[in-house]
């Protein structure tokens, strides 16, 4: 199986090219790439590279993902979230190509406290969140074999991350404020690009059309937590391993997102029902906290 990665410096693209190489020949690329072009900003170039290429399989993880910064170039996230991801569906589909491709749960308004379905209606409240959902439509339309994984809160152990900044924080603070209005998992990039592999592992070896497997699937860490309660666990957890800070969890305060103002509006309620991904492909979804304290222990250990 051939398989192209677009996106692969970025959380979960990293986590991708380990989680892919094992299924097949992987050809990655990220926005520089020189020999193909892998770069959003330019559909036509992104649909001459799967041409190409000509894999089985095409997995997205690059995006404009700056949420705030969309707010002041709505056209340039609406060409890499949604122009460029419908120009290498139609490639793909003249393929008879597989597409997996990520999206958010910023395309919904926020609202209510109940967790998202694949059938609840979308009402993204920001540029970020109506051009990803933009390209899951585009995406639906233009690629019969598609594989769409809404996900929400996405860390990795590589590079910056919440976590990270909450520790540095507490070691620089007696105490923290901390947004408690939000809701959501958070979800790690190895996660996702687990669950990639083997659901592509499973449609491809249900035959040329996966029997009914193509569709649009909430993929998210199980349970559910603030960015208050996210902090808090933190804190806690690096505390317990003798971490030196300033700040104790019973010093991270609760806060509503009013105090921290940002461009573009976030939504309350991101708690996504990930039970049609489960049934779909036999999967289980662990704990939140079962990946934070994983990611934890390794940048812990990291630092010692
Ligand atoms: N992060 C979250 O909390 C979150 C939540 C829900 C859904 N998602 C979705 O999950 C997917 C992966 O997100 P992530 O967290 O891995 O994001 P990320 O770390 O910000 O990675 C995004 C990738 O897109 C690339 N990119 C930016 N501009 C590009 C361009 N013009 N051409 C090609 N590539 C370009 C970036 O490359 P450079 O770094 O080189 O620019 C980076 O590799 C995205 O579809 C995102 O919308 C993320």
């Amino acid at each position: 199986m051939k398989i192209l990665l677009f996106g692969k410096g970025g959380q979960v693209g990293w986590e991708l090219q380990r989680s892919l190489a094992p299924l097949g020949e992987l050809v990655a690329l990220d926005s520089h790439s020189t020999e193909l072009c892998g770069d959003f900003s330019n559909p036509d170039g992104v649909a001459a590279t799967v041409r190409q290429v000509a894999p089985d399989v095409i997995v997205n993880a690059a995006a404009h993902t700056a949420v705030d910064k969309a707010e002041s170039e709505p056209e340039f996230a609406r060409t890499l979230n949604a122009l460029a991801v419908g120009a290498i569906a139609q490639e793909a589909e003249k393929l008879g190509a597989w597409m997996a491709h990520y999206s958010t749960d910023y395309v919904f308004d926020g609202s209510g406290t109940i967790p998202w379905t694949e059938q609840s209606p979308t009402g993204p409240l920001s540029v970020y969140g109506k051009t990803k959902l933009e390209g899951e439509q585009l995406l639906q339309q233009r690629c019969s074999r598609h594989l769409i994984f809404r996900t929400s809160w996405v860390y990795a152990a590589r590079g910056g991350n919440f976590a990270k900044t909450m520790l540095r924080l507490a070691a620089e603070r007696d105490a923290l404020t901390v947004i408690d209005d939000q809701m959501g998992a958070p979800t790690g990039a190895e996660l996702l690009a687990d669950v990639t592999a083997l659901a592509l592992r499973q449609v491809r070896a249900r035959g040329a059309d996966g029997q009914g497997l193509s569709g649009l699937y909430h993929l998210a860490a199980a349970g559910e937590t603030s960015w208050h309660g996210y902090a808090r666990f933190v804190i806690d957890f690096a505390q317990s391993k003798g971490v030196a800070l300033k700040a104790t969890g019973d010093a991270v305060r609760p806060v509503p997102s009013s105090a921290f103002k940002t461009v573009a509006p976030r939504p309350g309620n991101s708690r996504m029902d990930t039970r049609k991904l489960q049934a779909a492909f036999g999967v289980r979804l662990p704990h939140w906290q079962a990946g934070v304290t994983r990611m934890l222990t390794e940048t812990l250990e990291r630092n010692t």
